[in-house]
């Protein structure tokens, strides 16, 4: 056991289903464990106005079923500066922070980064994100739900886009990284998934389609990354469309309602877990590094290697997405 008895809790970046199941179970272990635990509204921004506020069980009562984040987030630009970060430090010490404990994607993990190295400051990481990009977790708090919602919506789409015989490009989030396209390319049963990590040919889509149409396959969806080689989803559609004017085309872009919802049962059981080892990792006197989920196990990845290595995509995924979708 270390000195830990106050620590500090805030969530960065993009919202995600789920963030707030982790701070309610960070809130909850550090109570258990005899530490007080503080509020750091909105994200870094927050840290640096010196916006922290204490928290107790009941601040956390009724929010695991909830989207969003009840702590609020942002993405901070004065914390790139090293002006920001002395302020933040500032605040904390004033305080009497001892750890803290950040809920976030990549941006959220450079900072925690950078922020501990420099001022020496126990920093664990939570990865809260929908884009299911961290190196060194099977999966983010935030991409079960997402995934699920833009499933849901393209199980919908699919009912009027069968209806008309039409041909439907569905574009999802996911910034530079395409796990949120391929899963719900797959679990939708999509006829085609347009990721950043694949180079996809639009000749080798229309090629596809025209077989499709041969046999009599009259409608299709194609899922569109919005990070993709080839331009977003309209770019796309419309290309396909100047070669092939007989299809009937249509866009939808799924945009903000993937960030959120109700978080689903396995978003709100990995963010209780890792909500639960962030604050055991942090009476451990362990800093700078992240939680992950690997194999149903929660490990810890150093922020350095969360920040710098590239999770892939899973390959024989990839391939079973391309055989399903003949
Ligand atoms: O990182 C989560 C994410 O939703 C990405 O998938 C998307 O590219 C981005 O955030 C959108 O950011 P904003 O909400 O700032 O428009």
């Amino acid at each position: 056991m270390n000195n830990i008895k106050r620590i500090a809790v805030f969530t960065s970046g993009g919202d995600a289903p789920g963030m707030n199941a982790a701070v309610r179970a960070v809130v909850r272990t550090a109570i258990y464990h005899d530490l007080h635990v503080y509020g750091i509204i909105g994200g870094y921004d927050g840290m640096i106005k010196g916006n922290i506020k204490r928290l107790e069980i009941g601040d956390v009562a009724n929010i695991i079923q909830r989207g969003g984040t009840m702590l609020k987030t942002a993405r901070s630009s004065e914390f790139m500066t090293i002006e920001g970060r002395k302020q933040a430090y500032e605040n904390l010490v004033a305080n009497d922070i001892d750890a803290c404990v950040a809920i976030g994607g990549n941006g959220t993990y450079k900072g925690a980064d950078v922020f501990g190295k420099e001022f020496d400051f126990p920093m664990v990481g939570i990865p809260g994100t929908i884009d299911n990009d961290i190196y060194g977790t099977d999966y983010t708090i935030g991409f079960d739900t997402a995934i699920n919602t833009a499933i849901e919506a393209v199980d919908k789409i699919r009912d009027t886009a069968d209806s008309h015989n039409r041909l439907f490009f569905v574009e999802v989030m996911g910034r530079h990284s395409g796990f949120i396209a391929l899963h719900t390319g797959i679990g939708s049963g999509a006829g085609g998934i347009f990721i950043p990590e694949v180079n996809n040919s639009i000749e080798d889509l229309i090629h596809d389609l025209r077989k499709a149409s041969r046999r009599q396959k009259l409608f299709n969806l194609i899922i569109v990354a919005e990070g993709n080689q080839n331009g977003d989803a309209t770019t796309i559609a419309q290309r396909v469309k100047e070669s092939n004017p007989e299809y009937d085309v249509r866009v939808t872009i799924i945009g903000h309602l993937q960030r959120g919802g109700s978080p689903t049962a396995m978003d709100r059981v990995l963010a209780s877990r890792m909500g639960h080892s962030a604050v055991l990792t942090v009476l451990r006197g362990d800093g700078g590094v992240a939680l992950g989920v690997i194999n149903d196990k929660i490990i810890v990845t150093p922020f350095e290697d969360a920040v710098n290595k590239t999770k892939h995509l899973n390959k024989e995924l990839l391939k079973m997405a391309e055989v399903l979708a003949m």
